[in-house]
């Protein structure tokens, strides 16, 4: 069933006449042959590949109303219809929509544009992607410096947010859209302050917009939330979300957005590790701080919430799933076949730990751990972002607790990747890094992660066989590098 419109839907250049609720089947009527168009090509899109058959209206809600010439600023949560006509309604991916709906684009505004409505309540104004224009960013932070409800969403707040703040759109490529907000006398904060060395400046902040949404708590508002109350000041603390009422008539609600501290200046690991790699610079330093601040995070989340001990049967099926894993790479990429024996070796010899038998602690972790995850402040401080996990898992299993070897595992990789991109291969450079971020990770946590070679080499093998199948499928040039370490994880069972 569709949850027709909460608020009303007035008409651009009509704000007294209030339309119906029903009428939000009427709006999409005129988004829609844009829509059409326009979301199949936006980075966040996951459905790349299928043909788009439709759009269901799941909330629609005016944040803005047109009102003397400003442009109207409209929330929607549209649910995606992929399938073959008749096709439930319900299967289709839900996606969260911020569009602006103006009589004429100002110049600035023009690579915003989605298009002209043609038909339905809006025909013949012009819809644009909303998060472009500065007037309209802005009244999204207004909404959440006020916190309550609007219609279905509601803005909740730990924290004042100071008034005055610009807002720009991150131009990165990223599976959910940001916000940067910054002191407008001061300049945006989105743009290189790290050049302009304005890291003194007053308060910012980052505004992620999750794209695509789903009911449940979603770990991207959750961990960060749960890690500030436990006092761990290695993640920028949430300052203020945003969420709607589960569509469903459920208890779930759906997180649309999170608002944290920008670092200022910092700069992300994989940029770091690739400059260091250019200037034929060693690693081991910001690797074990990396390391020391990884065991931090995960000693914080473990204390926070639920942890589980995982038995023999669990650990099983932890193995069972990593294989089922491999055999899917297998069958679409060929070249692994080869490693097959190999690589299930390191899997059973995970099934067949002895220490299973006694209990393997499994907490919440991070998910999609690697360099790109980790920023570093001008002062050296690293901090952890995005814990929204692998978007391609299921939220309930990405919410599962897991071994911590698991986040260790990604970063590991990770350093792998960064030696790999750069010519030549600093195959030893990695290495290096590898261990000093086990050494930091040992030193904060009284655990090395190589003290249960099985476990760690299981997770890494099952991440180098998610990256063969991803780079298979959407960078094939990227291949090598995940091959590479198939080969080395393979070869250490044979
Ligand atoms: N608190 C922060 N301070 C400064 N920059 C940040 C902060 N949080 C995120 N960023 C920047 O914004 C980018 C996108 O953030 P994030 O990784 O959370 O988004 P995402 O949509 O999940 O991205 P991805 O598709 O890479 O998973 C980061 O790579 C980083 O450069
Ligand atoms: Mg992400």
């Amino acid at each position: 069933m569709t949850k027709a419109a909460s608020t009303r839907i007035t008409p651009y250049g009509a704000p007294d006449r209030a339309v119906s609720a029903n009428d939000a089947a009427a709006l999409l009527g005129s988004l829609a042959p844009l829509l059409h168009d326009w979301l199949p090509r936006q980075r966040w899109f996951a459905g790349k590949g299928r043909a788009v058959t439709g759009f269901v209206p799941v909330t629609v809600t005016e944040l803005r109303p047109t009102h003397a010439g400003d442009p109207a600023l409209l929330h929607l949560l549209v649910r995606v219809e992929q399938g073959a006509a008749g096709v439930s309604a319900s299967a289709g991916d839900c996606y969260q929509l911020l569009l602006g709906v103006r009589e004429a684009l100002p110049p600035h505004l023009a690579s915003a544009r989605l298009g002209r409505a043609t038909q339905g309540p809006l025909a013949g104004l012009t819809v644009y992607e909303g998060l472009h224009d500065p007037s309209l960013a802005e009244l999204l932070l207004e909404r959440l410096r006020n916190a309550g409800s609007w219609g279905p969403l509601r803005f909740g707040r730990a924290r004042p947010i100071p008034a005055g703040l610009t807002g720009k759109l991150l131009d990165a490529e990223q599976s959910n859209s940001s916000l940067v907000y910054g002191d407008a006398v001061h300049g945006n904060a989105a743009h290189g302050d790290a050049e302009r060395g304005d890291a003194e400046r007053g308060d910012a902040y980052i505004l992620k917009i999750l794209r695509r949404v789903f009911p449940g708590p979603h770990p991207d508002l959750e961990l960060p939330l749960a890690l500030a109350a436990e006092g761990c000041d290695r993640v920028p603390a949430p300052v203020a979300w945003f969420e709607a009422d589960d569509p469903t008539g459920g208890d779930e609600t759906l997180t649309l957005g999170v608002l944290q501290p920008y670092l200022r200046g910092s700069r992300d690991g994989w940029q770091l590790a690739l400059a260091a790699l250019g200037a034929d610079r060693e690693f081991t330093s910001e690797a074990r701080s990396l390391g020391r601040a990884t065991a931090e995070v995960h000693l914080a989340l473990a204390s926070a919430l639920p942890t589980v001990t995982l038995g023999r049967r669990q650990t099983g099926q932890l193995a069972h799933g990593m294989l089922g894993r491999l055999d899917t790479a297998a069958q679409a990429v060929p070249a692994l076949i080869p490693y097959v024996p190999g690589l299930r070796a390191a899997f059973d010899a995970l099934a067949g730990l002895d220490e299973a038998a006694r209990g393997r602690p499994a907490q919440r972790v991070h998910g999609d751990l690697h360099l790109g995850q980790a920023l570093r402040t001008p002062d050296g401080r690293w901090s952890v972002i995005d814990f929204e996990g692998e978007p391609a898992i299921p939220l309930a299993e990405r919410r599962r607790p897991q071994p911590p070897v698991r986040d260790v595992a990604g970063m590991l990789r990770s350093f792998d990747y960064a030696a790999r991109s750069h010519e030549p291969w600093r195959a030893d450079w990695a290495t290096r890094c590898r261990a000093a971020f086990c050494e930091g990770y040992a030193q904060a946590s009284g655990t090395d992660p190589r003290s249960e070679p099985e476990l760690l080499r299981a997770y890494e093998t099952d991440k180098a066989v998610y990256e063969v199948l991803y780079e298979a499928r959407h960078r094939p040039a990227w291949l090598p590098v995940p091959m590479a370490a198939i080969r080395r994880l393979a070869g250490e069972h044979q």
